[in-house]
Formats: structure tokens, sequence, C-alpha cells
């Protein structure tokens, strides 16, 4: 006796994928459905962090439009990673439409704000999934979201250090500007104290 599901049952669980690979532990459906609203908050983040870039670029706030960018590039990142997790776990993938973000803001402090808080919440959204993965015994999406949970708390820290930053320059253009220059020379890393990976 097995309890590797039988391709009947997997493909009444999931047909359009089940034509494809067969799947040796389907996703629980809660874990499926959670993954698949991740991937699309982090496309989401990426379509909003692109509208930032332009943002500053329209500004002339350069090294705060290569942050934004380089932020947008690294959330399509992690939507391809979670696409392919799920391909590797033979499942469909449904995608939404985006939605243009219509904010308005009003200073290069309340569009930190949004990062940080947005990061924030793709947080929450990896840790909510880790939860229902460790409840379904699928310690491989533990182990996939391990990482994501790691890069998530470096993306977090990294955005308060940005928006801590621009809180000290207040409404100080010539600050504002030194900032700018450090994000342009690639120099905005937050400190660490330990040196290196050792
Ligand atoms: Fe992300």
């Amino acid at each position: 006796m097995t309890t590797t599901p039988t391709t009947e049952a997997l493909a009444v669980a999931n047909p359009s994928a089940q034509l494809r690979r067969p799947v040796p532990r389907p996703l629980a459906p809660d874990v499926l459905s959670h993954l698949q609203l991740h991937l699309q908050m982090e496309l989401q983040a990426s379509y909003d962090y692109f509208r930032l870039a332009i943002w500053f670029a329209e500004r002339d706030w350069k090294g705060f439009a290569e942050f934004a960018r380089q932020e947008a590039l690294s959330e399509h990142q992690h939507a391809c990673k979670v696409a392919d997790h799920l391909i590797d776990r033979g499942q469909a993938i449904d995608l939404a439409t985006l939605q243009p973000n219509t904010s308005t803001w009003d200073s290069v402090e309340a569009v930190t704000q949004f990062i940080f808080d947005n990061e924030v919440a793709v947080t929450a959204s990896a840790q909510q999934i880790y939860s229902m993965a460790e409840r379904a015994g699928d310690y491989i999406t533990s182990v996939f979201l391990d990482s994501v949970i790691q890069q998530q708390t470096e993306a977090e820290a990294q955005a308060a250090h940005v928006m801590s930053r621009v809180r000290l320059a207040g409404e100080n253009p010539a600050a504002l500007l030194l900032i700018d220059q450090e994000l342009s020379r690639g120099e905005g890393n937050r400190p660490r104290v330990a040196d290196g990976d050792s």
C-alpha cells in the first residue's frame, strides 16, 4: 500500500498541471492558494517599485531612482523563484492582472515609508505560508520559504536603513542629495557589525 496520490486524484486537484508532470506530493490547498497570492504580491511589488523609480527619476533623484529600479528587479526575481517552486511541484500558475498603484507621495520620506511597509507585508505573507506549510507537513515548501524569509528580512532591514537616513536628512535638500549620491555610487547598504560571512 502506498500513500502516493494516484494520477487520477491529482488530475482532479490540478488538471492542467497534471497534464504535464507527475506530482509526488501535491500542495495543500491553503498553501497553494497563498503561494499564488504571494507570487502576485511579488509581481505587484515589482510593478510598484518600477513606478517609484519613475517617480524619483522625474524629480532627478538619480540614486533613489536606481535604488527603486534595483528593488523592482529584485521583486521580479522573487516572483520567478515562487513560480519555479510551483512549477517544480507540478502546480498550474494563475496570474492575475496587476493593478497600477494610485497612491500619491509628497516627499522622499513618504516613498521610503511605502517601500518599508510593503516589505513588511510581503514578509508577513511568507511567514503565514510557512505556518501553513508546517501544519501540512510540507517541508519542501518550508525549506523553500527559509530563503524567502531570509531575503525578506534583509530587504526589510535595508528599506528601514534607507528610510532612517532620509528621516535624518529631514527636509534638508543638501542632506537628501548626499544620500542620493550614496545610492548612486552603490554605497547605500546598511551598516554591519560583523565582517563578511564568518
Ligand atoms: Fe520580494
